[in-house]
């Protein structure tokens, strides 16, 4: 029986940390799905779209892995796409206490369905999606953080907001 693993998040955008986890997932399970989160709390600075093309084209070599958006329960996702794997990087010991419980919760509503977690690269702990906006928003080298794909979308905007003079 194929296994299929659900690796989900905002990846607003996708970091060389979220990258190393999949590219660990695509290696341990027969099919991985990223699955981005469609509308969060966090009110991306990428939308939707933009967020799912960037993870399509950087994990474009990984030919177990697919990109895909979701709404809702992730368990209600997981199941509809018959996954009973879900995926999560640990960076460091202060994200343990957040994923433990998103865990129970998500096992709570789905028990069927297990939480693996994938240590993080160590190089990168203290790396995330809002420190790389961050340090774009300031004209900062992100070069070592992301991928070239999500250079030129930062560009984009920057050169969008140039035209529509909001700089
Ligand atoms: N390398 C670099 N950064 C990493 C990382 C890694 N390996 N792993 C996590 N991060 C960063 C992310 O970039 C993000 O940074 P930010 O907060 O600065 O943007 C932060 O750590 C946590 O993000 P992430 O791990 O991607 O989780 P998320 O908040 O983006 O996604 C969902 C969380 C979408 C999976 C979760 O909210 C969800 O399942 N939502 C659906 C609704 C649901 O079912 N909720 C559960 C029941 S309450």
């Amino acid at each position: 029986m194929r296994v299929t693993a659900i690796y989900p998040g905002t990846f607003d955008p996708m970091t060389v940390g979220h990258i190393d986890v999949a590219r660990r997932a695509s290696k341990m399970f027969d099919d991985v799905i990223v699955a981005v989160a469609a509308s969060t709390s966090k009110s991306p600075f990428f939308s939707l779209e933009e967020r799912v093309e960037m993870a399509t084209g950087i994990l474009s070599d990984l030919d177990n892995v697919t990109v895909q958006s979701f709404g809702g329960l992730l368990v209600e996702y997981a199941k509809e796409a018959g996954s009973k794997v879900i995926v999560r990087g640990l960076r460091a010991i202060s994200d343990f206490e957040y994923e433990v419980q998103i865990a129970g919760v998500n096992r709570h509503m789905a028990p069927d369905i297990e939480t693996v977690f994938i240590a993080a690269a160590q190089e990168y702990t203290f790396l995330s999606s809002s420190i790389v906006r961050e340090i774009a928003r300031l004209h900062g080298d992100v070069s070592e953080f992301v991928h070239p794909i999500v250079i030129e979308s930062f560009t984009r905007r920057h050169d969008r907001a140039l035209h529509e003079g909001n700089v």
